[in-house]
């Protein structure tokens, strides 16, 4: 791997590598501090984030780099003066030995690396990508499970502009007899896109109307947010909550994931269920992007 655009460019096997890595630095972080001693990284941020950005920094900064921040791209950068995105890439690329990035448009990673001369890492790109999520959230699903192979997977929420259920689709999908469900308003309906896609690679895709609909040995709920700051008006609030009736709906064995940040989708009555597991997903996101930085700039 020399760069981070999208979900494309795993295979079953690099992306296994990668998680043998990320499992190895959870466990011995201590062994890693010196990794990118030499490499400063560039950190630009044009929309809203917590974890994506301070896991990243926290990443470089337990790898031993050095890094450069716009953290408010969108008010503090030149862009407010009219620059372009290729033009400020064109810049950060002589300072830093790679960019981390997230922007509000859909191809800003691929535009980025099409000028760019060191490795772009896409931190989410509009509703389209954010393939750095979808890495740790798989992650988190095989540390549970064991294996990711046979995952029935429940996907809720605003399926339609939320990138980390995009990204998601695409990375289970290296995986063996997977089976995802869709359990959302119409408005937030999965485009036609991932649906074709998933047909393509003979994924077997159920739109639910309610969660008596879900297998009842379901492995994964994957719950997201409605993404607001998408879309022009107001289509109200999630509907399909996850508390704890509807949680025992489900078997024991049933995960629940949210890349958070909540609003009211979950509720926080079954923050302490062991099925919980969406603080330790977000855990799991700074050692999976240790990996990622470990393996594009390391040795
Ligand atoms: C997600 C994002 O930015 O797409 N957040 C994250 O990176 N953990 C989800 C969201 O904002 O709802």
């Amino acid at each position: 791997m020399d760069k981070l655009l999208d979900c494309k460019e795993f295979t079953k096997e690099s992306l296994l590598e990668l998680y043998d890595l990320a499992s190895k630095i959870k466990s011995h972080p201590e062994n890693y501090t010196e990794e990118l001693r030499d490499k400063v990284i560039a950190v630009m941020f044009f929309e809203p984030s917590t974890r994506t950005r301070m896991s990243f920094e926290a990443a470089i900064q337990r790898l031993g780099a050095k890094m450069i921040v716009t953290e408010n791209g969108r008010t503090s950068s030149s862009t407010t003066k009219g620059e372009t995105l290729e033009d400020t890439i064109r810049v950060l690329d002589k300072y830093a030995d790679a960019i981390i990035m997230r922007h509000s448009r859909d191809d800003a990673a691929i535009a980025a690396d099409k000028v760019s001369r060191v490795p772009i890492i896409n931190a989410g790109s509009g509703k389209a990508e954010h393939p750095t999520q979808a890495l740790l959230d798989v992650f988190t699903i095989l540390s549970k499970r064991g294996k990711v192979d046979g995952t029935k997977l429940a996907i809720l929420g605003d399926l339609r502009y939320g990138r980390t259920t995009h990204s998601l689709i695409q990375l289970i999908s290296l995986f063996e007899n997977i089976e995802i469900y869709g359990l959302s308003k119409e408005t937030f309906a999965l485009p036609e896109e991932y649906i074709d896609f998933m047909r393509e690679k003979g994924i077997p895709y159920k739109v639910c109307k309610s969660f008596d609909d879900l297998p009842k040995d379901i492995d994964v709920l994957y719950h997201t947010r409605i993404q607001q700051e998408r879309f022009e008006g107001d289509f109200g609030k999630e509907e399909y909550i996850i508390n704890k009736e509807t949680l025992n709906k489900f078997t024991e064995k049933a995960i629940v994931l949210h890349p958070l940040p909540r609003n009211n989708e979950i509720s926080e009555d079954i923050d302490n269920d062991p099925r919980a597991v969406y603080f330790e997903q977000a855990e799991n996101g700074m050692y999976v992007r240790m990996a990622i930085l470990k393996t594009i700039l390391g040795d």
